[in-house]
């Protein structure tokens, strides 16, 4: 899907409007579709029938998909991978691990190890499937200048040694676990593997989601192709920018048409989608329950499991499965440690 459409083929888009689009990160068919009247005509100085008439005609462009058969559906389910965590009670949680073609949501407060989760996932990913891995790589949206190359360091150095070798032995890397040469040519390899890019603002996040499937189909092929996009955080945007009750509705259809992005990227191309959401901080606040994830029922219904983080003592965490088809609820429990997740 071509990101730097062809604007000025809309009704109404001269090449002046086009930019004036493009400014304002309207850079695709998918993007418009989405957009409102009213977001429109004051981005690009156009009235608001106009807009409207561009947005339809982006509507017609955008390539909202189509059907399959049931014999597809089956072939496709079959590819399902499974992603560890590098905590066995947690894989066992999640039925051997995150999958793909899911959306998993990782909800919790401040601290209680989200980032942490995406982090370990972008390494996990890569390791060969008797490792737990996919042998694939990783993508990041990152919202909230979360990604540290440096903790994806750590977590390379913290692998257990059979992984390391293995994945050396799979990189031609000269060496072994400890060889400090080696070891930085190894996490230098894993850091190649992770495509990151800072979503601004909400906007701007949905587009990243749809350069995000580009990335994912041109990949494909690759040795390592995209197996896993983490959104961390997904909600952080949507609830700073669209504040006041009579935004809500406006705030969920954004996110809603995300999620929907999102799980179609997972589906296309066999990867894992992992979003993280924080609870809300304050009991008082309008978006409520302290121990409830932001997004409400749309996030709910779309993301297939839902996780919850606890903080325990020290540097204990507990991983709580509150909502998975076919999966009983359960918790279990690990470490945030100098290496990574471990095991309690
Ligand atoms: P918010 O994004 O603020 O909502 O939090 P989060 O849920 O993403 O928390 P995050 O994953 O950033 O977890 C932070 C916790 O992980 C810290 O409180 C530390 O306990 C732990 N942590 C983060 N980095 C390191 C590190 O380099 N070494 C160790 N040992 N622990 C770390
Ligand atoms: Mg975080």
């Amino acid at each position: 899907m071509a990101s730097d459409a062809d604007l000025e083929n809309l009704p109404g888009v001269g090449p002046a409007t086009a930019e004036k689009l493009r400014d304002a990160g309207f850079d695709s068919f998918q993007g418009l579709a989405v957009a409102s009247p009213g977001e429109l005509s004051n981005t690009a100085d156009v009235g608001e029938s106009t807009a409207a008439d561009i947005i339809q005609a982006a509507r017609e462009h955008a390539d909202v998909g189509g059907f399959e058969s049931g014999a597809q559906v089956l072939e496709r389910r079959e590819q399902i991978g499974k992603l560890s965590w590098g905590v066995d009670e947690v894989d066992e949680l999640l039925g051997g691990g995150v999958e793909t073609q899911s959306i998993t949501e990782v909800y919790g407060e401040f601290g209680s190890g989200k980032s942490q989760v995406t982090h370990q996932l972008c390494v996990s990913v890569q390791l060969p499937e008797e490792h737990g891995g996919l042998h694939g790589a990783a993508m990041f949206i990152d919202s909230e200048d979360t990604f540290r190359p440096e903790r994806i360091d750590d977590m390379v150095r913290g692998l257990p040694d059979e992984a390391i070798e293995a994945t050396m032995e799979d990189r031609e890397i000269e060496g072994e676990p400890g060889d400090e040469d080696a070891m930085q040519e190894l996490v230098e390899d894993f850091l190649d593997k992770i495509h990151v890019a800072k979503a601004f603002n909400s906007n701007h996040q949905i587009l990243l989601a749809e350069k995000a499937r580009d990335l994912a189909s041109e990949t494909q092929d690759d040795d390592y192709p995209i197996r896993l996009l983490n959104v961390d955080s997904l909600t952080a945007h949507f609830r700073a920018e669209y504040v006041g009750r009579g935004e809500l509705a406006d705030r969920q259809q954004k996110l809603n048409k995300h999620l929907h992005d999102l799980m179609r990227i997972g589906d296309l191309h066999n990867t894992a989608v992992l979003v993280t959401n924080q609870v809300s901080a304050n009991p008082d606040a309008f978006f409520g329950d302290p121990t409830q994830p932001i997004g409400g029922n749309i996030l709910g219904h779309t993301s297939t499991f839902r996780l919850y983080l606890r903080k325990s003592k020290g540097d204990k965490r507990i991983v709580r499965m509150v909502d998975a088809p076919n999966l009983p609820d359960g918790e279990s429990v690990m470490r945030i440690t100098e290496n990574g997740l471990e095991p309690e």
